[in-house]
């Protein structure tokens, strides 16, 4: 029962969602940082991977891929990741925030998990959060605030075990156990997924970052960005993030880690509060640069539609998979 009813959430997905480009194989070990960008900037070191043999990856990427889209990873079966993480909003939602299972209001905005896999803390805010098999169980269990509202981990293997596809799936996602599904395996094989949410096909990632073609107010948004404005400091490509966590206004203390800006077109309302209903309204919610005028931040605005990557938003290899299993 559980795909119908998987499915019935994930349709409204489906329908909304743009139409699908061609389909783009992404390695599933394959990262941002480790990738050849004729940007200049030092690549990040990529933590180590397990080294499992590329076909087992690639089951397991899949397997997580379908798991990342079913709601029987909640605990009223209406809500999965996806239903937060939308691919057209580069896996964030376009709300200030999302309320889960029991409505309790949300705390922060859906990050984008575009390069997800790239990054060494996860959340705005958490710098304790280090990899994507922790941090899973957070939406699926966590209290502060209720997300997905599973009651435990007995529960959820239960109801993937019940199905046949995944129990296939299992075996060939983890042929050292033999396929048993536990928790941890469920975790490791939806952070295979969310390695493979690579976004490094925009306007800027093409040979002289697009700029000849550019319009004349993204051409001075760039000199901006990298010049007088000092945004590419703390946003640095590649990844357009240092990782590292700011004060922005000092009247709101806390330090929030430096969001990507890869996608930034479509992943609003912004700011980790979602209180910025427009790109230009989260470049001036940045009390600590020099400031600029309307017109340099709408410039700036300008050249960061740049990193939009179409493919990335359209592409088969992250959207809704096929309701038959086929295995
Ligand atoms: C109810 C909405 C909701 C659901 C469902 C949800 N998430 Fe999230 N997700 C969020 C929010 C909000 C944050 C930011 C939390 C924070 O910073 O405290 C987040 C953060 C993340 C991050 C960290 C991203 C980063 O840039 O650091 C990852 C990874 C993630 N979610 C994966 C998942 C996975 C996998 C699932 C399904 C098992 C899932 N999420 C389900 C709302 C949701
Ligand atoms: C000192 C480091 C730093 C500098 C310099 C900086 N930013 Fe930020 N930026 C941040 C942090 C930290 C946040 C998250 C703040 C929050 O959510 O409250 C952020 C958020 C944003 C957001 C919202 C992203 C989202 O996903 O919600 C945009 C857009 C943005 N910055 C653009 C810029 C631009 C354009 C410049 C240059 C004018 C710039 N930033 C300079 C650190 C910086």
């Amino acid at each position: 029962m559980h795909l119908r009813r998987t499915l019935a959430t994930i349709a409204l997905l489906a329908t909304a969602a743009a139409p699908a480009g061609p389909p783009v194989p992404a390695p599933a070990n394959a990262t941002l940082a480790n990738a050849t960008l004729s940007d200049t900037t030092p690549a990040v070191a990529t933590p180590a991977k397990p080294a499992l043999p590329p076909s087992v990856l690639k089951a397991r990427a899949e397997l997580g891929h379908r798991l990342f889209y079913d709601a029987d990873l909640s605990a009223d079966g209406s809500m999965s990741c996806a239903t937060c993480h939308e691919q057209r909003h580069a896996f964030s939602d376009g709300n200030p925030t999302h309320p889960g299972v029991t409505d309790e209001p949300a705390i922060r905005n859906v990050p984008t998990l575009g390069n997800v896999g790239d990054l060494h803390t996860l959340t705005w805010i958490d710098q304790h959060i280090t990899t994507l098999e922790q941090q899973f169980y957070i939406p699926v269990m966590g209290h502060h605030p209720v997300e997905m509202g599973m009651s435990g981990t007995a529960e959820l293997e239960r109801r993937i075990a019940k199905s046949p596809c995944y129990r296939t799936l299992f075996r060939r996602a983890f042929p050292k156990t033999a396929g048993r599904i536990d928790t941890p395996s469920i975790a490791a094989a939806i952070a295979s997924f969310e390695r493979t949410l690579i976004t490094r096909d925009s306007p800027w990632d093409a040979p002289g970052h697009s700029l000849a073609t550019a319009t004349p107010a993204q051409q001075r948004g760039d000199t901006l960005f990298f010049g007088k404005a000092r945004c590419g400091t703390c946003h640095t490509p590649p990844l357009f993030t240092d990782q590292k966590f700011y004060t922005i206004d000092p009247r709101h203390p806390a330090r929030i880690r430096t969001p990507s800006l890869r996608n930034i077109a479509v992943t609003g309302p912004w700011l980790h509060d979602g209180t910025a209903p427009t790109p230009e309204a989260a470049i001036e919610a940045h009390h600590t640069l020099p400031p600029l005028t309307p017109s340099e931040t709408s410039d700036i605005a300008a050249f960061l539609s740049l990193l939009t990557d179409t493919r990335f938003l359209t592409s088969p290899a992250f959207s809704l998979p096929p309701e038959s299993c086929d295995p």
